[in-house]
């Protein structure tokens, strides 16, 4: 209900991003990239090698976000807070993050053209909604959809939520002529109660054919959560947002 208010706030304040940010993105489904997700801290400054060190730095979470709670002047969306509510939001991102993880399993070969599974595993954030994008490497500003290196994917994901039970209420809102093998997925209806240690949770399994061309493909997942959903104004500026990657796996295609 909170949260519903404060999609109202920023469909005041904000149209063009009214419906996203927080609850992730209810209307971009197609395929997508963790470039898209510029307002979100990354969680390792590694995944910016391309970048000067000290730019890098100010994409993760101690600079880009809690810099942010912590600057006592505009534009700081969190000038309202005093500094113990402050270090509370601080310290419960942390938690979050702590808790936050995602996993990929694909197998170490496969023969050009052949259909394989990858499952990729997430728990973490604070819901209602989470992300899993299938990207070929783990890089922020330039990782690309798994597809552009040759992988084609064949189906429609499997995306199970927390009670493990098939969902498809995102892949639902897609066009009905479109097609739905998608590399980005929403899993919505996340529960999440950090005092019960409560963790939005999903799997997503992609079908996937094989490049032609003999070689070694990476393979990755990115996930996608948020650390606060707050009812407060100003909560769509908040770098609250995370991106995280999985290992980066090289599949032999031989
Ligand atoms: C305008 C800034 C902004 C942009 C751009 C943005 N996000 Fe976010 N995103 C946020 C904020 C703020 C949150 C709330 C995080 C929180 O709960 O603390 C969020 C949360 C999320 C969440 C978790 C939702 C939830 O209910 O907590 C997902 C998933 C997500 N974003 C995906 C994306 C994707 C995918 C893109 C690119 C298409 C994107 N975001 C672009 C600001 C942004």
């Amino acid at each position: 209900m909170k949260k519903k208010l404060s999609m109202l706030v920023a469909a005041f304040l904000a149209p063009s991003i009214a419906f996203g940010y927080p609850n992730g993105t209810p209307n971009y489904v197609t395929d997508a990239a963790p470039f898209c997700a510029s307002c979100h801290s990354a969680v390792k400054a590694e995944y910016m090698p391309e970048l000067p060190a000290a730019v890098a730095a100010k994409e993760t979470p101690d600079n880009k976000h809690y810099g942010l709670i912590r600057l006592p002047s505009q534009p700081s969306p969190y000038i309202e807070l005093t500094d113990e509510q402050k270090e509370k939001l601080i310290n419960a991102a942390k938690t979050i993050d702590s808790n936050s993880t995602v996993t990929i399993t694909a197998p170490q070969k496969a023969r050009p053209g052949e259909e394989i599974k990858v499952t990729v595993k997430v728990k973490g954030g604070n819901g209602p909604v989470i992300c899993v994008m299938l990207v070929d490497k783990p890089l922020r500003f330039q990782s690309r959809p798994v597809s552009s290196s040759g992988w084609m994917i064949t189906g429609e994901p499997d995306v199970r939520g927390q009670d493990g039970k098939v969902q498809t209420l995102w892949l639902d809102r897609r066009a009905k002529d479109l097609q739905r093998n998608l590399n980005y997925v929403a899993i919505e209806n996340q529960r999440f109660d950090m005092d019960k240690n409560i963790y939005p949770e999903g799997t997503v399994t992609y079908t996937l054919k094989a490049p032609n061309r003999p070689g070694v493909y990476s393979v990755t997942a990115a996930f996608l959560y948020g650390t606060e959903n707050t009812d407060r104004a100003g909560f769509f500026q908040r770098p609250s947002g995370r991106i995280l990657f999985s290992n980066e796996v090289g599949v032999r295609v031989e």
